[in-house]
């Protein structure tokens, strides 16, 4: 079965060995630890980021982050759980099979099997002998027959239905192709919105044809692309164009180049550098930046050589440099764009400028200089505004670098701009020290109860020792929240003869609040040993926390009670829970 298939694959897995694989991890007492890569820790001084053997289960107790190793795996990489547990498996040499179908292909199937059949169309066009003129166009660019078939690159002919009527014989309905955008319709008149144009598919991250990209091939009068238009499966601000392919080479090259254009990406890649990916043309957004992130990599931006690339430099660059990511950039000269810059110098020159990216910091800092009108007392602060604000975010040593350079290129005082990173920095420690209240007076606020009750979850998600004392002692939560997480593990107790936590965490794989509250338990009890004694413990402050809750509560309900035999009940009722929290007190 498909789960005891799953289990056996993160046993097999030993977490601090495959996390090791990405990160390096540190022992201290029976864990591991490392700065976590899930969040901005270049400032932390502890590393909030453990990995317990025994547990096989990560956390940090700074973002939230936990899991076993298919969670880290997706999150690290971000993909989905079956491509977690594939990548798993294949660590550990365990056969695995999986198909890349997520729960978004499921829901869309019939959009992205009638891509592919597109997909399928347009690249057969291109052999016949409509396609002779732009299959010499692309040999002329320099892409052959083999790059062809790599990007699936196609052709849409001048009959303006072919495309529709080809799939409406392969039976699919017209509301299908429409969704996707395959199709214009003019009240009855419907036609095909590619029309004599070198079809590129565009696909999504995890390889699947979303979309078109259509290029004219012979001087026409038009548009030079055609691009699909926002559908149900092409959400432009999700698209980086060949980072399907692009992200393995990226990993082995350990650096990401993004261009602009989807040509230059194909014509990079058919020269043998693959770890390139194309923009198409607009700027980075929260979803690019997340999947940059994960890939814990550098990123060079070599955008055109145009103005409308520079500032494209400008700002791609500032987002990547601002999200934590390691950012370089390289701009060329003599040619448009790299496609171009192949063509003219070849590649090894491109390469060279590959190799000598200079980090974002540098680049900004001489466009500063040469952007800044030093007898201008305005542009003068604001360049030592921006300055300062660069510098923030470097280390030491690179800020003294800079600050010499800056004292030996300009007239700023360096002393000016030190002290206004001084600023800076104590507004900034003044703005964290607010947040650090703030966020001791929120814990402070959360009940006893709550914080015991995510106590004592963590070792009912360690044995079923823990839960028959339990179920015994107290044998039910209050929040709805706690009761769903018990029940959940009543269920794979039931199933399993015990509950071991890491195959837990596999259970619950996909029901994010319950992954939430598993990591909130995580972080509960962070670092600490489980302990029958402590856990007992737990159970009697528990006890005494609920005879509380219930004692104000029943206090109020005097009060407010009518009836008077009603009432006297009540009363009892009290007496008896306030003896009960006398008990307990007793005991302290
Ligand atoms: N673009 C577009 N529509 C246009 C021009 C450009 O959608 N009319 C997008 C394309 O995604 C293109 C990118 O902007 O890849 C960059 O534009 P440009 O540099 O002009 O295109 P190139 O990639 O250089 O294309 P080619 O080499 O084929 O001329
Ligand atoms: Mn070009």
């Amino acid at each position: 079965m498909r789960n005891e298939e799953i289990e056996a694959i993160r046993q097999a897995a030993n977490i601090v060995d495959i996390i090791s694989d990405y990160i390096p991890l540190t022992k201290k007492g029976n864990n591991y630890v490392a700065p976590c890569p899930f969040h901005k820790s270049g400032q932390e001084r502890t590393p909030s980021f453990t990995v317990s053997k025994d547990k096989q289960i990560f956390n940090c107790f700074a973002c939230n982050k936990g899991g076993n190793v298919f969670s880290f795996i997706m999150d690290y990489q971000g993909v989905g759980f079956l491509e977690a547990v594939k990548t798993v498996a294949d660590k550990v040499g365990i056969d695995f099979k999986y198909n890349n179908k997520n729960a978004k292909s499921e829901t869309y199937k019939k959009e992205f099997e009638t891509m592919d059949l597109a997909c399928k169309f347009y690249l057969n066009n291109l052999n016949t002998k409509n396609g002779v003129e732009a299959k010499k166009y692309l040999l002329d660019r320099g892409i052959d027959d083999e790059i062809i078939k790599e990007f699936e690159i196609g052709l849409s002919t001048q009959n303006r239905t072919s495309l529709y009527d080809f799939l409406t014989k392969q039976g699919v309905d017209l509301q299908t192709i429409d969704n996707i955008g395959l199709v214009n319709k003019n009240g009855v008149d419907v036609y095909d919105t590619f029309l004599n144009r070198i079809m590129i598919p565009i696909k999504n991250i995890n390889g699947q044809v979303v979309g078109f990209t259509g290029r004219i091939y012979h001087n026409e009068d038009q548009a030079k692309y055609v691009n699909s238009k926002e559908t149900v499966i092409f959400k432009k601000s999700e698209i980086i164009f060949n980072f399907d392919k692009a992200k393995n080479y990226a990993k082995q090259e350990k650096q990401i180049i993004v261009v602009e254009g989807n040509m230059d990406a194909i014509k990079m890649f058919a020269s043998g550098i693959k770890n390139v990916v194309a923009l198409q043309g607009t700027s980075l957004t929260k979803f690019h930046l997340d999947v940059f992130k994960k890939l814990n990599i550098p990123v060079i931006v070599m955008l055109d050589n145009d103005a409308a690339g520079l500032n494209a430099t400008l700002k791609n660059g500032e987002l990547l440099h601002n999200y934590g990511i390691e950012t370089k950039v390289v701009r060329l000269t003599g040619y448009k764009d790299p496609d171009e810059y192949i063509r003219g110098n070849g590649v090894e020159a491109l390469i060279s400028n590959i190799n000598n990216a200079t980090t974002f910091v540098d680049f900004k800092i001489n466009y500063l200089i040469s952007n800044t009108n030093f007898n201008s007392s305005i542009d003068v602060a604001d360049f030592i505004k921006e300055v300062a604000k660069l510098l923030k975010s470097v280390d030491a040593v690179t800020q003294d670098v800079i600050l010499s350079k800056l004292e030996n290129n300009t007239t700023v005082s360096v002393e000016i701009i030190k002290n206004e990173l001084r600023n800076n920095l104590v507004s900034e420690k003044r703005i964290d020290s607010l947040d650090q209240k703030r966020r001791t007076n929120i814990s402070k606020k959360r009940s006893k109860y709550d914080i015991l009750c995510k106590k004592i979850l963590f070792y009912l998600l360690n044995g079923v020792k823990y839960i028959n004392v339990f179920r015994q002692e107290i044998g039910y939560f209050e929040e709805k929240k706690e009761r769903e997480l018990f029940n959940e593990i009543n269920y794979f107790y039931k199933n399993n003869q015990d509950v071991f936590l890491a195959d837990f965490i596999t259970h619950i794989n996909g029901n994010q609040e319950l992954s939430e509250m598993v990591n909130e338990c995580l972080n509960e009890n962070n670092d600490e040993e489980l302990n029958y004694d402590s856990f007992i413990e737990y159970i009697s402050l528990m006890k005494k926390e609920m005879n509380k809750i219930e004692l104000e509560k029943t206090k109020k309900q005097v009060k407010s009670e009518m009836d008077i035999d009603a009432k006297v009940k009540l009363i009892e009722k009290l007496a008896k829970l306030k003896k009960g929290c006398v008990d307990n007190e007793k005991g302290d």
